[in-house]
């Protein structure tokens, strides 16, 4: 029972090692089990917990709101989609958000899913024709490369996904749009820094708490693009 006047003490689930499981999904299904944001996800009807990441970003800096419309890149398994919707109510019959991933996702009302590797030439202009035409008030990306194990060569390929975001947001957003993208440790640095600091009223970069601590992501968060040079 809690005690009063203090939450409810969480006992800690420990995992068994079993002969099929590697040490590794041991390590990983204890986390899942004991993780807080994993329990939050599951009562409040969110498919992840990284939905967190984006409430606390959001919460924070204020980058969504009542019917704007928002590109979604790497959006599945669709946590980010899912608080899109909710804060700015879309619905199928008027969507404003647009997401895009190579995996597969399961439909989110509201939503319109495109199945597709964002590195594509043809991308850009599937993400505008699904805008319907309109300019975006919003890219968000949580887009990450599979990891290699080789540090410097996550690093690079996550920049590089950063990079493409950041010019397809600079071609997509309305002046006063606002741009969140998944950077590494160190933060965005040199030339596309100083592009986004150019581009944009203001550059922030932020660890939401959701962020696991040992996990090597921050975000960046650039508001108030300038518009079009
Ligand atoms: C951390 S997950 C995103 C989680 C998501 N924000 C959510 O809340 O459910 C990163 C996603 O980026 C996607 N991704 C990575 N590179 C991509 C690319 N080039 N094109 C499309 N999706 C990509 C991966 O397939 C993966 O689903």
């Amino acid at each position: 029972m809690a005690e009063k006047g203090g939450p409810p003490r969480r006992l800690k689930v420990r995992v068994k090692t079993a002969k099929r499981r590697s040490a590794a999904s041991t390590r990983w299904l204890e986390r899942q089990l004991n993780d807080p944001y994993v329990a939050r996800a599951k009562s409040e009807g969110y498919r992840a917990r990284s939905a967190y990441k984006l409430i606390e970003i959001d919460d924070r800096y204020h980058v969504l709101g009542a019917g704007k419309r928002v590109v979604d890149l790497g959006a599945a398994p669709g946590g980010w989609s899912e608080v899109a919707v909710a804060r700015t109510g879309s619905t199928d019959t008027d969507p404003h958000v647009v997401a895009i991933d190579y995996l597969d996702m399961d439909p989110i009302p509201g939503v319109v899913i495109l199945k597709k590797d964002f590195l594509d030439d043809d991308a850009p202009a599937a993400l505008e024709a699904a805008l319907g035409g309109h300019r975006a008030d919003v890219v968000m990306s949580d887009m990450a490369a599979p990891t290699t194990g080789h540090r410097p060569t996550d690093h690079l390929r996550t920049i590089h996904l950063c990079e493409v975001a950041a010019d397809f947001a600079e071609s997509i957003l309305k002046p006063g749009g606002h741009f969140v993208a998944k950077v590494f440790q160190g933060g965005t640095e040199g030339q596309l820094l100083a592009n986004l600091k150019r581009s944009f009223a203001t550059v922030h970069h932020v660890k939401p708490p959701a962020s696991r601590a040992e996990s090597v992501e921050l975000y960046l968060v650039a508001k108030g693009f300038r518009g079009q040079s």
